[in-house]
């Protein structure tokens, strides 16, 4: 393919993805599959930088996969498998350790962040190590793009710096990527305290909708917004944050423009907002549950569609880690 390359990783998460993931990240995968030569994996290595229960583990992974595929990620279009199915991750990873300074690795924010979360000394060497695994993640594709968040940005940098100095050291040997942050891409918030955003770690369950929420509850906990005392449909995410939210879902899932849909409820109240936007959720969300229920129900197809990525995947991995070792003096 003489495609650019993309890469990008997603954590198999707990029971569902959220609307801030699909709307966040998973919609700009399913979009990169037009234009790039896209790998896609669960990435269930760097999941047990925490304790993970080995059965849920394994559960979580191949819902996450599923859901991957019920979002619109196509196996023909684009390479989808599981991390640990490939073993070059880790021992890339392996040769990345050791050509990282102590001090770069331990100016990592994201980190610091989640260690500090866990309480001191208690973080593992793996969640100190995972921005190095990420690295290897990304250069044993010769990834051009990686879509991320702008909480990655540091990584890519890390990867940048890693790539040029083995480069320097044993010729070249790896592409160096560059962030693609999509500047217009939706941040969801929570939806009961829309300060902070929408994340499978915050507050209360009514601020999260999970894709795989019945749509009953779905369309309560839209209809449970917190907005304003306004009664002003109009998007200004600073003095109406509750308000904007929805109107960034709508317009998102829709396609429809902001100052669109501000136009079409002038007048409206809060009420008929919250009705339309819980339908158009509704519709999003039924047909995506019965997707992903399908692909649990034939277990025999989604571990074929994953074998096949693994496959391809690895045909890519194993030549970058040849030409790699070979270059080390293996
Ligand atoms: P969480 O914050 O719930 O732990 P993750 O950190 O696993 O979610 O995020 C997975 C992907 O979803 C990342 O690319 C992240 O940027 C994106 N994402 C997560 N929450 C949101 C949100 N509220 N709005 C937009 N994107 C989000
Ligand atoms: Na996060």
């Amino acid at each position: 393919s003489d495609r650019p390359r993309a890469l990008s990783g997603i954590q198999p998460t707990s029971g569902s993805f959220h609307l801030g993931n699909y709307l966040g990240a998973i919609r700009q995968y399913v979009a990169l599959q037009e234009t790039h030569d896209a790998f896609y994996m669960v990435v269930d290595l760097h999941a047990i930088t925490m304790p993970q229960d080995p059965a849920d583990l394994r559960a979580n992974t191949r819902l996450s996969a599923a859901q991957l595929l019920a979002a619109g990620l196509d196996p023909e279009r684009c390479t989808l498998f599981i991390q640990s199915h490939v073993p070059e991750h880790a021992q890339l990873g392996w040769v990345m350790n050791c050509i990282t300074g102590f001090g770069e690795a331990s100016r990592m924010t994201q980190f610091k962040d989640k260690s500090a979360k866990q309480g001191a000394g208690n973080a593992t060497v793996g969640l100190f190590t995972y921005p190095i695994l990420q690295v290897a993640d990304i250069l044993l594709y010769q990834a051009n793009a990686v879509p991320v968040g702008e909480d990655q940005r540091q990584h890519i940098e890390l990867t940048r710096d890693l790539a040029e100095r083995f480069n320097q050291r044993f010729g070249k040997t790896f592409t160096l990527p560059a962030a693609h942050i999509v500047k217009e891409v939706a941040k969801i918030y929570d939806l009961q305290d829309p300060a902070i955003k929408m994340s499978k770690s915050s507050s209360s369950p009514k601020g999260l909708i999970n894709l795989l929420d019945e749509p009953k509850a779905t369309e309560k906990k839209i209809k449970s917004a917190v907005t304003d005392t306004e009664a002003e449909i109009r998007f200004d995410a600073e003095k109406k944050p509750g308000v904007s939210n929805l109107l960034t879902i709508y317009s998102t899932l829709t396609g429809e423009s902001v100052p669109a849909l501000e136009a079409a409820y002038e007048g409206k109240g809060y009420g008929a907002l919250k009705t339309d936007l819980a339908a158009v959720m509704v519709d999003f969300v039924t047909p995506f549950r019965l997707r992903t229920q399908a692909y649990l129900d034939d277990p025999e197809t989604l571990d074929s569609i994953l074998a096949k990525g693994a496959e391809k995947a690895r045909a890519v991995a194993s030549e970058t880690l040849a030409q790699t070792y070979d270059r080390l003096g293996f």
